[in-house]
């Protein structure tokens, strides 16, 4: 992609008020660190892994053999036994780990030696079951207690997760079991939505009819509901943890060995599963909670409102929090049930004092008022942290002045399902910050913006995001397919440069300005979605003949998906259509891929050797001026498309 597309790529059509500088109030970080890093960045981590418990201790700190690195080699530790029996040994075990809130407003606390005690018992059940080290276990659950309890599960006993967002269908669910060769399945009979109960259970079994590798599921029961039951294959996780003793010795684990899978779009149709090892992850995830977050866990109510199913909740309500001792919360719901207050009810009820969100649910919280925070106590918060997409500067200062009272400093952190933990960010108390700016690079780590050469750029200069050394949370590969780990991120710039897929600019001072996608990866609501798996799934539908797909801006949700749909031989375009189309896709894949918009056209703009045209697709769907089109193969469609683009609706 050339450089005026990668500048316009998150700019276009926004406005920016001219940058602001904000101090961020003053709190312990140790204005060293930046230094104490980059003298020895080796030594910095290692310093982070001392603060661990190793059952046996690492030979060498980095093994890096481009692509390949391996962190703390030969060290040996557990990661549930660094996330609950080491705070317990040290007197902590009554300190409350989450407070849990379910939506109807049913709630759950779970103390240290609480979560512990759960997770063993599933740990011995999980156990009798027949899972050993190694073992892939997927997990298709709502956002409860028993989500961190069957994680932490896994790892006590050395089982590799692979957690799959409740909200993907069953046919993501599929895939996912297929690609890890997953035995077991652990799910729920439904899952509470504004309300309304989704039959989970049916559409785990949905998934386990299409595939023959599920021999167990344990189903917990959390709505209620009648659900449809194999016997021989589904337990009951009331049942199966019944007799268990809450007690299991934590396997001794390779700090290589692998800790978990999550899936996450490219740039093909097929998702990537994306490897995670153990003392590397932990390492990092650990110390960025810790700086990035300025975490006092013998103070703070944290609470990250993200969903486990992604990396986010994996690293920053999970593994992160718990290994730094911390009292989180944990919220099933949603920010608009059942009020659009819901959210600041929480805050103020438990206190909250740091809370980490993404920008496209506080455009959200913008649009439903300023009224709505102010009719609560939020002054407990003392911390505000955004992920997932860049930042709009006003919905920065919209976040600081009416959530963070014109107090609270805002971490605004870049990072990947692939980087396992936070690269760029401000710390509290040292770094400025400037609204819609990651500014820098996370002490340690070495992110560098490049042209298309590979040429680092100067400030003010525009380009592609790269880190240019490991980092201990790195992916090591994606299961099952090193030579596409290689391709997709290896390449580029050569084997030891990370291309991470961002545009990026630097401004005068050299800070960092993420601008979003420059693959064809669009981002809706922070969640990554490829235009392929979209594309593969609107041709899957009878009626389809071609399909093209591409995120245009959206005000709430960053981008929004636009289908543009051939229909094959003489099947007849209609509303009814459109919304069959648009239901199809998000059963396909989930609701979070259900197309805004689905234009019908005779044709898609091709150029002549037969590639379609997506970045004229993007202009027609942003409504943009449109260049040169004469060379295209059938330059004509294009007028016609954008005409009928403009009538569209949401
Ligand atoms: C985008 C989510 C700008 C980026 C943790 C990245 C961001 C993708 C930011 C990863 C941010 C995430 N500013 N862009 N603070 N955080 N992104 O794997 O495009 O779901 O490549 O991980 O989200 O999304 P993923």
């Amino acid at each position: 992609m050339s450089e005026p597309a990668i500048e316009s790529l998150f700019t276009e059509g926004r406005t920016f008020p001219p940058p602001q500088e904000f101090a961020a109030a003053a709190h312990v970080n140790d204005p060293s660190v930046y230094d104490q890093a980059e003298e020895d960045w080796q030594s910095w981590w290692e310093g982070h892994a001392r603060q661990l418990r190793w059952m046996r201790d690492w030979d060498t700190t980095l093994e890096w053999t481009p692509p390949h690195a391996k962190w703390f080699v030969n060290g040996q530790l557990n990661v549930a036994d660094n996330c609950l029996d080491r705070h317990i040994d040290a007197g902590h075990g009554g300190r409350v780990a989450f407070h849990w809130i379910g939506e109807p407003g049913d709630t759950r606390t779970l103390t240290y030696q609480e979560l512990c005690d759960e997770v063993c018992k599933f740990a011995n059940a999980l156990k009798r079951l027949g899972v050993g080290k190694g073992d892939r276990v997927n997990i298709y659950l709502p956002m409860i207690p028993e989500l961190p309890i069957a994680m932490l599960a896994c790892a006590r006993i050395g089982a590799i997760h692979s957690v799959v967002f409740a909200g993907f269908s069953s046919q993501a669910l599929v895939n996912r079991i297929d690609d890890a060769d997953s035995k077991v399945l652990i799910t729920a009979d439904g899952s509470y939505r504004k309300g309304n109960v989704v039959p989970l259970k049916e559409a785990a079994d949905a998934a386990m009819g299409a595939t023959d590798r599920v021999e167990t599921c344990v189903v917990v029961q959390r709505t209620g509901n009648d659900v449809p039951w194999t016997q021989g294959r589904d337990h009951w996780y009331h049942e199966v943890t019944a007799d268990c003793d809450a007690h299991a010795e934590p396997e001794p684990m390779d700090a290589e060995d692998v800790l978990y899978i999550l899936y996450t779009s490219g740039t093909t149709g097929k998702p990537k599963g994306i490897v995670h090892t153990t003392g590397g992850y932990l390492t990092q995830v650990a110390a960025t909670t810790k700086l990035v977050f300025d975490l006092k866990p013998e103070s703070d109510v944290y609470w990250c409102a993200a969903d486990i199913g992604w990396v986010t909740g994996h690293s920053y309500i999970v593994y992160g929090p718990l290994a730094n001792g911390a009292t989180s919360l944990l919220y099933e719901g949603a920010p608009d049930h059942p009020g659009k207050d819901r959210f600041w009810e929480i805050v103020e009820t438990y206190k909250a004092t740091i809370l980490y969100t993404a920008p496209t649910a506080i455009r959200a919280f913008m649009k439903w008022g300023a009224e709505l925070p102010a009719g609560h106590d939020l002054s407990s918060l003392r911390l505000l942290g955004s992920v997932g997409e860049p930042i709009n500067p006003e919905a920065w200062m919209w976040y600081h002045q009416h959530i963070g009272g014109g107090r609270c400093p805002i971490v605004d952190t870049w990072w990947q399902t692939e980087t396992g933990a936070i690269m760029i960010t401000p710390l509290p108390g040292l770094t400025k910050a400037k609204p819609g700016s990651a500014m820098r690079a996370f002490p340690g780590i070495k992110a560098v913006v490049v042209d298309e050469q590979g040429k680092p750029v100067p400030p003010g200069g525009g380009g592609y995001l790269t880190l240019q050394r490991p980092w201990p949370a790195m992916l090591r590969t994606l299961w099952g397919d090193d030579p596409r780990y290689r391709q997709t991120y290896w390449s580029r710039y050569g084997e030891d440069v990370y291309f991470a897929g961002d545009g990026a600019k630097l401004d005068e001072d050299g800070h960092i300005w993420l601008l979003g996608r420059v693959d064809d990866v669009m981002n809706v609501s922070g969640h990554r979605i490829s235009t392929t798996e979209v594309e593969s799934a609107l041709v899957d539908h009878p009626k389809v003949a071609e399909a093209a797909v591409t995120g245009r801006v959206d005000e709430l949700t960053g981008q929004a998906i636009v289908a543009f749909v051939t229909l094959r031989g003489d099947e007849e375009t209609s509303d009814a259509l459109a919304a069959e189309l648009r239901e199809h896709v998000a059963q396909r894949i989930g609701k979070l891929a259900r197309p805004a918009n689905v234009l019908f056209t005779p044709d898609l703009p091709k150029t002549r050797s037969g590639k379609i045209m997506r970045r004229l697709l993007k202009d027609i769907a942003e409504g943009r001026e449109l260049g040169d089109v004469t060379t295209l193969a059938n330059a004509d469609i294009v007028s016609q498309l954008a005409e009928s683009s403009k009538g569209a609706d949401e």
